[in-house]
């Protein structure tokens, strides 16, 4: 079947058909069509502080050096030499003053320029053959890189995040712990898990008992992402929350984007009663951060696209990526931060500071492996979504869409 004809079948409120969990082809399409096009979110300048700092961050079949410059700023390279195409960076991270190919020894400088290649005919134009660049910005300390040829615009995403990012210490803040969660499944399935909360009650203890119930059920995967009942039985407590927030001066509203798959957004909401942040007892993991000057309960929440999160309490935050790397593999990372004058071990333990992430995440990689394993049987057939999945009915639509 080609697929055209796949996508023609498709139902509306249904998973997917198997192939497009499992087949190869399908995979390259998806990477070309729907993931390249994205502005992923890479990392953090924190991981890259001083000149030559670099980590390598790879997507689909794709490596990309991110690298402190010089002056000061980001660049992102893609990790190919340009003599016969080795990947010049083999670290995961590290400093370098030069960037050498391990192959014959081709040498980069910060700048991606070329600076030394052994024994070329007299007339090779050195300048000619630099690392070629990747689109690469950086948002309040957030840097993204997108690898089309033609990147999308971002600015509104961005801009509209900044408030959020600002008023949570992004730029300065420390990062504090840093952890990959490989999982063992199709990217589909990584990302429509983590835009559902249906599967928080069952398997997710520790997460549901760190955050409301009520608002799990109404806003468990962001605002409105709930059946109307359960919105409506939350409201008193969001707007307790708001009123609390704007009297601290630390509310922001939502942004309601136009985009009509509805595919990112920012907001703030409570954590749960008597919580002062998105810990195991609710108890402060860290010192305050950003314009926090005292608690407030609540967590903001900003989406970039299905692959790039900023979740952040009044004492630390995380940055959340997945990144398709095979048609059953994607990986998973996440990265805690803290405010810049937060000492460890006097202001926080890296334990408990990851503790309600990194369960959850573990849980949801067993779950998310189970899910592909059960997939990739014949007896598969693509199931009804509930009234807790809405947001992965617009996520197919989009998908389906991007693809065609
Ligand atoms: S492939 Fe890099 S120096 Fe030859
Ligand atoms: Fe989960």
């Amino acid at each position: 079947m080609t697929l055209r004809e796949l996508i023609a079948r498709e139902q509306d409120g249904f998973t997917l058909a198997r192939d497009f969990y499992t087949d190869p082809a399908i995979f390259e399409q998806d990477l070309k069509r729907v993931f390249y096009p994205q502005w992923m979110l890479a990392g953090h300048i924190a991981r890259i502080p001083k000149a030559g700092d670099y980590f390598v961050f790879e997507m689909g079949h794709e490596s990309v050096i991110v690298m402190r410059q010089a002056e000061g700023g980001v660049r992102a390279f893609h990790n190919v030499c340009r003599h016969r195409g080795s990947k010049v960076c083999l670290k995961a991270e590290g400093n370098a003053s030069v960037m050498v190919c391990p192959y014959h020894a081709w040498t980069y400088n910060v700048d991606g320029s070329l600076r030394a290649a052994p024994f070329m005919p007299p007339d090779f134009d050195k300048s000619s053959f630099g690392l070629k660049q990747c689109a690469a910005q950086v948002v309040e300390g957030l840097i993204f890189v997108c690898l089309a040829d033609e990147p999308p615009a971002f600015e509104e995403i961005a801009e509209s995040a900044r408030p959020f990012l600002k008023l949570h210490g992004a730029a300065e803040a420390k990062l504090a712990a840093r952890r990959s969660y490989p999982t063992n499944a199709n990217w589909k399935l990584v990302v429509d898990n983590f835009q559902e909360c249906y599967h928080c009650a069952p398997s997710h203890k520790l997460y549901s008992k760190a955050h409301s119930r009520d608002k799990l059920l109404a806003a468990g995967a962001g605002p409105g992402s709930g059946p109307p009942e359960a919105v409506a039985r939350y409201e008193g407590e969001r707007s307790a929350f708001r009123k609390k927030a704007e009297a601290a001066g630390t509310w922001l509203d939502p942004v309601v984007q136009k985009d009509k798959h509805k595919l990112w957004s920012m907001g703030r909401q409570p954590i749960r009663a008597g919580a002062l942040t998105e810990s195991e007892d609710g108890a402060p993991v860290s010192r305050l951060m950003g314009q926090f000057r005292d608690y407030d309960g609540g967590q903001s929440g900003s989406v970039f696209n299905l692959f790039s999160y900023f979740l952040a309490s009044n004492d630390h935050f995380v940055l959340i990526t997945f990144s398709p790397r095979t048609v059953s593999s994607t990986d998973v990372e996440f990265m805690w931060f803290v405010s810049p004058e937060a000492q460890e071990g006097v202001d926080y333990k890296v334990d408990r500071l990851i503790k309600v992430w990194d369960v959850t995440t573990l849980e949801d990689k067993t779950i998310t492996e189970d899910n592909q394993a059960g997939v990739l049987s014949d007896h598969y057939t693509p199931g009804p979504f509930s009234l807790l999945e809405g947001r992965l009915a617009s996520i197919k639509r989009w998908y389906l869409e991007s693809l065609s």
